[in-house]
């Protein structure tokens, strides 16, 4: 697709191979003997004009001749990165047809990869001879404890991946890799917190379970310090849970599991229903007070915008859509809502003021192309450039570029961003010892902003 030469390097898969090839004998003349030379190669790109599996399987064989002692199989390319690279909208094992065919087709050891995390699937694809070796990536960025943990069976421990890519937008941004699950990520020396202090008896109080509030209470307890936390609904998680609920995305999900899990195993205080005031706060008497409390959905100020409901109750299934929807925002949030929504509507549009869908969104680009990829597949429109003026019972009235245009609809849902929830920080300023606003109650972000802050807010005290 990309190798266009003429040469003895182009053309033909033994050309195309040579560079491959002398690169392996270039090594082989240059390490001790026995030392094993593995080669990660991509026998299946997954897009048009790339390379399709019989070439790979070719691949293969040449490469086996050659005297590789491993081959470690990727699948996709730059163009269709998220098939290489997986996002939290991957299945876990997406790879492992091409891992299979691989294996079936030599006999040296295969090294495969693609969303493997969960350990139970781990063990069964080498079991059942799929693979020789299991390789993880972004989980050993989340938890370079896996191994252990799951030889341990310690597997509610384990801290899961979620699918940002906040790992690669760093590392192709020239900075450290970084975790959104994992602060000490790449910083394991620098940035751990500190130990427990002796007979320490600080106390902290978090408000607001999301993880924000979570990660505040599990970092203060790892620290020794005597942690309650107040949630103001009747569960742990906060927006994980309409980031997670859609079928494409239930990654997030396990993000609460853990998190909730280490709060209780930790033994936090934790509170459901207090939603409380700022003499409560004040009268409690914490040493440190986290202000986690996350945000709002906003609303914009259109004619009719009543008739429209927010994305969250049709993203936690507490709304169920009609036939025919139209979502308000084509953000992040707007665009998974539309996708989600056209597992059971006959059709969805998404209308966005900006040129493109997504543009607010400033995810890892392979993250974007897998949403985008979702969006086309699913067959949802995007009328982009318009300004909706109107919103009716049926329908929504939208501009754009001096004409208007009118779409039938029997949902509207509109997902324009969120508003921090951080009424309580003026309040309490000067009236508690220390107070740290963390999250999307500081400003509305992502997990990684969430997670970080807290355990900063922590770490220095
Ligand atoms: C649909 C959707 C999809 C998203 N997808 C992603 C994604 O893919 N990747 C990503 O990085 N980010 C994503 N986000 C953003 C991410 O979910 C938030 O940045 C993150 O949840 C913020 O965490 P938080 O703890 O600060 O706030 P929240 O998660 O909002 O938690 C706040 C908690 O505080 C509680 N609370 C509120 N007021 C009070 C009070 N007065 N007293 C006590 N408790 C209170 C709430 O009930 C809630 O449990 C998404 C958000 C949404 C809505
Ligand atoms: C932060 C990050 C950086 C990566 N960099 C490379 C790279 O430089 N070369 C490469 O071949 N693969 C790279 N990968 C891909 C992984 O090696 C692996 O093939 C892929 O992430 C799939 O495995 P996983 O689902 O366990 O993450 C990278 C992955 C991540 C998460
Ligand atoms: S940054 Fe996100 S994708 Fe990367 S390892 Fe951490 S949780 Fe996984």
């Amino acid at each position: 697709m990309w190798n266009d030469r003429t040469d003895e390097y182009g053309g033909p898969l033994e050309n195309r191979m040579r560079f491959t090839l002398e690169c392996i004998d270039a090594i082989r003349k240059n390490i001790p003997a026995g030392m094993p030379v593995f080669v990660k190669f991509t026998p299946y790109h997954g897009v048009p004009g790339g390379r399709e599996l019989d070439e790979g399987v070719q691949m293969a064989k040449i490469l086996e001749a050659a005297g590789v002692d491993l081959l470690h199989v990727d699948v996709g390319c730059y163009e269709a990165w998220y098939k290489a690279i997986t996002t939290v909208y991957s299945d876990q094992g997406h790879q492992l047809p091409i891992v299979k065919a691989i294996k079936d087709a030599v006999s040296v050891p295969v090294l495969g990869h693609g969303k493997l995390f969960d350990p139970a699937l781990a063990e069964k694809v080498v079991e059942d001879g799929t693979m020789d070796y299991v390789g993880l990536a972004h989980q050993m960025l989340a938890d370079p404890d896996w191994a252990n943990k799951a030889k341990a069976g310690h597997f509610d421990d384990i801290r899961p991946c979620i699918g940002c890519n906040e790992c690669l937008k760093a590392g192709f941004s020239g900075k450290h890799y970084y975790c959104a699950v994992n602060p000490q990520c790449y910083a394991e020396r620098d940035y751990r917190l500190p130990a427990p202090l002796p007979g320490e008896s600080r106390k902290v109080l978090v408000i607001g379970g999301g993880p924000a509030g979570m990660e505040a209470a599990i970092a203060a307890a790892d620290r020794g310090m005597k942690v309650t936390l107040w949630e103001k609904s009747a569960r742990l998680g906060g927006n994980l849970w309409a980031a997670g609920n859609p079928t494409f995305k239930h990654d997030v999900l396990r993000l609460i599991d853990y998190m909730r899990t280490q709060v209780l195993k930790k033994g936090v205080d934790v509170v459901f229903g207090k939603d409380p005031t700022v003499d409560e706060i004040v009268a409690f008497g914490a040493d440190k007070v986290i202000l986690a409390a996350g945000s709002h959905s906003l609303v914009p100020p259109i004619k009719g915008i009543e008739c429209a409901k927010t994305s969250d109750g049709y993203l936690l299934g507490t709304e169920k859509p009609g036939k025919h929807v139209v979502v308000i925002g084509g953000g992040l949030v707007g665009c998974e809502t539309a996708a989600y929504m056209a597992e059971t509507a006959e059709d969805v549009t998404i209308v966005e003021m900006l040129p493109q869908i997504l543009m607010t969104a400033d995810d890892c680009l392979n993250n974007s192309q897998n949403l985008h990829a979702m969006i086309a597949e699913r067959g949802i429109v995007c009328e982009c450039g318009a300004k909706v003026t109107e919103v009716t019972p049926d329908s929504v009235t939208f501009e754009r570029d001096g004409e208007e245009h009118v779409l039938p609809a029997d949902t509207v849902i509109v997902a324009a961003g969120y508003r921090p929830n951080n009424a309580l920080a003026d309040e309490l300023d000067g009236r508690v010892a220390d107070l740290a606003v963390v999250g999307d109650a500081e400003h509305p972000r992502k997990i990684i902003n969430a997670v970080h802050e807290a355990y900063h807010a922590i770490r220095v005290m």
